[in-house]
């Protein structure tokens, strides 16, 4: 069936939809043809309900985010993206460092300029002084046939200590897991004090609640 018919149909039915995918596209086409919000519960290119959680844990942690700098470290992929539309919202910084080959597409992460984040080769000289550091796996959800070559690719982008001791002394680290300790991240990183991933993975809860709240009722008091 047509993407546009299901959406028609779909959307007599719920106050609601929220939709997990592949191309970003499809999400498009369902919105367009939707009575009811469309919320993206990620696709290749974006993933704003993470970024979502992640910058309400950096708030509680450390209050505001404006101002601050977000290191990303690997894969320039839906998260990637997404942090690039949030630092253009929100006034933060983003120090990019991936392999060559997997760099950020601005025209596909939709920003207007360049202004918010900054490249670097190398992912040391990225978490230099950030006030958070943070990385994702290294193949994404339908990526998984290049992984063999991802894996070499992205070997010198695992996060380390060696990262986190560049960064701010009080930076947090964060993963939206799932994770792979020993790829994209050392255990004692994860595990470690700065690690704030668990207070990240909850508030995946807290802020779709607030998200299905104001997209159901408006801006609440
Ligand atoms: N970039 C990852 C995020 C998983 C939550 C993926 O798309 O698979």
């Amino acid at each position: 069936e047509p993407i546009a018919d299901s959406a028609k149909v779909i959307s007599r039915m719920v106050d609601l939809v929220m939709i997990r995918t592949f191309e970003q596209t499809k999400i498009d086409a369902f919105a367009e043809n939707s009575r009811v919000p469309v919320i993206n519960g990620l696709t290749n290119e974006f993933h704003p309900c993470q970024i979502l959680a992640d910058i309400f844990t950096f708030i509680e942690h450390r209050g505001s985010i404006a101002g601050k700098t977000v290191a990303w470290v690997g894969d320039g992929n839906n998260m990637a993206n997404t942090w690039l539309q949030a630092s253009e919202i929100l006034g933060f910084k983003v120090h990019v460092s991936t392999p060559r080959g997997y760099e950020i597409d601005q025209s596909v992460a939709g920003i207007r300029s360049s202004s918010s984040y900054q490249v670097f080769k190398d992912p040391m000289q990225a978490c230099a002084k950030a006030d958070l550091v943070t990385t994702d796996v290294w193949t994404s959800m339908g990526f998984e046939a290049e992984n063999e070559e991802r894996r070499k690719a992205f070997a010198n982008w695992r996060v380390n200590d060696a990262m986190m001791q560049v960064a701010q002394p009080d930076a947090l680290f964060m993963h939206c897991l799932p994770a792979h300790r020993g790829e994209e991240v050392d255990a004692d990183v994860i595990d470690g004090p700065q690690s704030v991933v668990w207070d990240e993975a909850e508030n995946r809860m807290h802020v779709q609640k607030a998200l299905m709240e104001y997209l159901l009722l408006g801006k609440q008091a």
